[in-house]
């Protein structure tokens, strides 16, 4: 093979790389970026020693307690790179009409020249002084028909790093790949090039972002930050974002889901593939413990955030986690709300933003009920109860994360990993919502379960810079991860049920859930209604009755749902009082919601599906009649 030698850079290509084109292409980055240095990842255990070894040297990783948290490390972020930038997130379609109203447009061309190619594009020597990390992974079990593979070339070893954990990551993926196989193409800079001698910082980055995605040429260049979704660029902005294009050019689906397994006592299991918005629970309910009663059962983690489901020869359609980690959110999670994820966060993690201990340990808010007397916040500054008390501080970052490999969790499902991977049953689709929607909701046909979750409302939260509880629409979990029309996305969702139904299969059920909604009584207000956590399995044992045949339920205006006696309350002081304010429909609220669909239709309106409008019509007659 012809390896590309450029005057002042070596490319450093190990003799296992085949790829001409992908040699090529580093090649050509390289010379864009300036980088000073190439190195290839390779995905050992070795080389994620040496490159945190380096973070470590470097400032940007600081070594947690060897005896508290074995190999395991703290990362501050720059203050002002802490979540996605949605503002910022670009999907650079030819046409404008093909990215919808609900993403951010730029004409490719323009783009690329601001990027790329003009005068000043911003890539033009982004990386000078820095190494260029040449980073192959596959998305999905290795080798899986279902899973895809990419390649990311980044100045940041963090993300390097990071990604040998959220992906399958090195020398495997490019094996797959082979000599000519089709990868995505992933650019990362932090956008801070260093002059000679200059001085790093422990986390570069750039006050100008773009995360952008080119949905025709499916390439993903994202400038700016070291953060997240918006640098770990297999996770959003392939895997869900380019990963919906080509879903929908090849009939599949890229989800913003968790996988899990249910076990009965009985032996039988079933899948759900579960839809939340970003900082919702995912991770907690696929790993969700069976409160007290529920002996024999069993909940087993698939994935917690990203499903690729394909439709398989027998009519079924079966899903994928493309991930291999989990980057949660770390507040709010403690041995009450999600004992398995504190069990897998015990040692080899990465966490980012949460606050250190006096005894070189990690703390975040709701982890224990009290905090400790003194800790080092998320921004290296001396914390106290006291402090937090006066001024609201908050000793971890809201969208503080952990980094931590699936295989580190205790419930992982023994089928993660199976590259056919696992037949879906029923999809939920759930929304931060303190009123209105209620506890569960079955679909009575798959066109009433697109619906609920065309319209899904929720509460944005810190995950997204900006997010202040607001409601907004967020059809399928998905708003900032669809890289194409959103009422496109509707369709396409239409059309698979569409052609599956036609070849006679069952297809999996639609439930629409909803775990947040709050008191309205003066005792109560404020407070959740729902126990939710472990108890959000009296709604899955519903579930799975239900596909078997044996639960009963009560049709109402949108579908059906259990009455008080329909779930099992051993264990749990529930009362049909609080059921009700869990569960029950307010007309007047409604009508209002409703109002709120009529506007996401009228932003939609271009390319808006008939179903939907025509199903709102039978949800107004029935409401009237109530
Ligand atoms: C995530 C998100 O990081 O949805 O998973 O923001
Ligand atoms: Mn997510």
């Amino acid at each position: 093979m012809n390896r590309p030698a450029m005057e002042g850079l070596r490319l450093n290509v190990p003799a296992y790389v085949r790829h001409a084109r992908l040699v090529e292409w580093v090649a050509q980055v390289a010379a864009l970026t300036e980088a000073d240095n190439v190195h290839w990842c390779d995905g050992s255990a070795e080389e994620y020693q040496r490159l945190t070894e380096q973070l470590v040297a470097a400032g940007t990783l600081m070594k947690l307690d060897p005896v508290k948290r074995p190999r395991s490390f703290l990362a501050r972020s720059d203050a002002s790179d802490v979540a996605r930038v949605e503002d910022r997130t670009f999907i650079c379609s030819a046409h404008k009409d093909d990215a919808g109203p609900t993403n951010n447009w730029m004409d490719p061309r323009e783009m690329r020249e601001m990027l790329q190619t003009g005068e000043n594009a911003l890539f033009k020597g982004a990386m000078r002084g820095r190494t260029m990390y040449v980073v192959p992974f596959s998305m999905g079990p290795l080798g899986s028909h279902i899973a895809h593979i990419g390649v990311e070339l980044t100045d940041s070893p963090y993300v390097a790093v990071s990604m040998r954990t959220m992906t399958r990551m090195g020398r495997g993926a490019l094996d797959v790949l082979g000599d000519n196989g089709d990868f995505v193409p992933c650019v990362h800079t932090v956008g801070a090039p260093l002059a000679a001698g200059q001085k790093d910082v422990p986390w570069p980055c750039n006050p100008t972002k773009y995360i952008v995605h080119y949905p025709e040429t499916r390439e993903i260049w994202s400038y700016g930050s070291g953060y997240g979704g918006n640098a770990l660029l297999g996770k959003k902005c392939f895997a869900l974002r380019i990963a919906s294009t080509m879903g929908r050019a090849q009939g599949w689906l890229a989800e913003h889901m968790l996988i899990l397994g249910v076990t009965t006592p009985a032996g039988k299991k079933y899948h759900v593939a579960a839809a939340f918005p970003s900082a919702c629970g995912k991770t907690n309910f696929s790993m969700l413990v069976p409160p007290a009663g529920y002996e024999g059962w069993k909940v087993t983690t698939i994935g917690d955030d990203i499903a690729w489901i394909k439709p398989h020869g027998d009519g079924r359609l079966y899903a994928i986690n493309p991930e291999a980690g989990y980057f949660g959110v770390a507040p709010g999670t403690n041995d009450h709300t999600n004992p398995n994820c504190m069990a897998s966060l015990k040692s080899d993690t990465i966490f980012t933003n949460v606050a250190l201990t006096d005894d070189g340990d990690v703390w975040w808010e709701g982890m224990t009920e009290q905090p400790p007397a003194h800790l080092v916040d998320w921004q290296g500054r001396d914390w106290t109860p006291a402090f937090a008390k006066e001024t609201g501080a908050k000793a971890a970052h809201p969208n503080a994360r952990f980094t931590v490999a699936a295989t580190a969790n205790p419930v992982l499902d023994p089928e993660w990993d199976n590259p056919e991977g696992v037949a879906i049953d029923a999809f939920i689709f759930g929304g931060r919502r303190s009123t209105t929607v209620p506890l569960v909701t079955e679909a009575r046909s798959w066109v009433e379960g697109v619906y609920m979750a065309a319209t899904m409302g929720s509460e944005t939260t810190a995950a997204m810079a900006g997010g202040n509880g607001a409601v907004r629409r967020d059809p399928f979990a998905m708003l900032p991860f669809v890289g194409y029309h959103m009422a496109d996305y509707v369709q396409h969702w239409l059309n698979l049920g569409e052609k599956l139904a036609a070849g006679g299969a069952t297809l999996p059920k639609i439930y629409c859930v909803n775990w947040f909604r709050k008191g309205q009584t003066d005792e109560d207000r404020g407070k959740f209604v729902w126990p939710g956590y472990g108890e959000n399995m009296r709604v899955l044992e519903w579930l799975v009755g239900r596909i078997e045949g044996t639960a009963q339920g009560a049709e109402n205006v949108f579908g059906t749902s259990p009455r008080f006696e329909d779930l099992r309350w051993n264990g749990l002081a529930f009362t049909r009082e609080q059921f009700a304010a869990a569960i029950g429909i307010d007309k007047a609220a409604w009508q209002q919601e409703l109002v709120l669909h009529t506007e996401l239709f009228r932003q939609l309106e271009s390319k808006l599906p008939a179903a939907l409008p025509a199903t709102k019509e039978q949800i107004e007659a029935r409401l009237e009649k109530l």
